[in-house]
């Protein structure tokens, strides 16, 4: 089976650094002077976030939240439990929550909401992927990487049954079935899966 037929590179690592380094040096201006606390929501934006504090020129902080869905249905409801709240009092501080991607917004949207009650100076919304058109929950987002066409991708923190988070690309699935059952398709390197 050709490996298009499962998957194909939608960002690669090259334009994903640019657009890292794009937002780290808006992020860096905008909050001259200040400490952020960047709030990543584990686990997808781990390498996201990761990779953008090193572009940014400040004392920022960074922190982390866990949470799970009820029923697997947070794209449905967007009710979701959390189940590692962050360590750090975030009143009267400047927060950018760090996401992955944002598809409905249900997610972030109670994020924020849930943010907002502990009274932050500022609170601003950072995500890698803004899959605009499944939007829900209306919802402001400062800083975007990409706009994401309405595809299931994988890569670069994005996971298939928490597989696939390690690879450098994004990639748009063509066959979810396929893939989950042969996950060593593209477990290879990103020069062998162009090919
Ligand atoms: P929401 O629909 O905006 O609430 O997004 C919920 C969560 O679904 C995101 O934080 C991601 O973890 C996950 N998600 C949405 N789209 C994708 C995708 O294409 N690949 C992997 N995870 C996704
Ligand atoms: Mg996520």
């Amino acid at each position: 089976m050709d490996m298009t037929d499962i998957a194909n590179v939608l960002f690669g690592a090259e334009d994903i650094r640019d657009r890292v380094r794009d937002i780290a040096s808006a992020i860096t201006q905008d909050y001259e002077g200040r400490s952020p606390i960047l709030v990543g929501v584990l686990k997808g934006s781990s390498l996201f976030l990761s990779d953008l504090i090193r572009d940014i020129q400040l004392p920022v902080r960074i922190d982390f939240m866990s949470i799970s869905s009820f029923d697997g249905g947070a794209e449905k409801s967007g009710r979701v439990r959390i189940v590692k709240d962050i360590d750090q009092d975030i009143g009267n501080q400047d927060v950018i929550l760090v996401e992955d991607i944002v598809d409905t917004g249900l997610t972030a949207s109670y994020l924020l909401s849930t943010l907002q009650s502990r009274a932050p100076r500022s609170l601003e919304v950072c995500t890698l992927l803004d899959k605009s058109v499944r939007r829900i929950a209306p919802l402001q987002i400062r800083y975007r990487g990409f706009d994401c066409p309405d595809r299931f991708v994988i890569g670069y923190g994005l996971d298939l049954q928490e597989m696939f988070r390690n690879l450098p690309d994004i990639l748009a699935v063509e066959d979810l079935a396929g893939l989950a059952a042969n996950p060593s398709l593209v477990s290879m390197s990103p020069q062998e899966m162009k090919s």
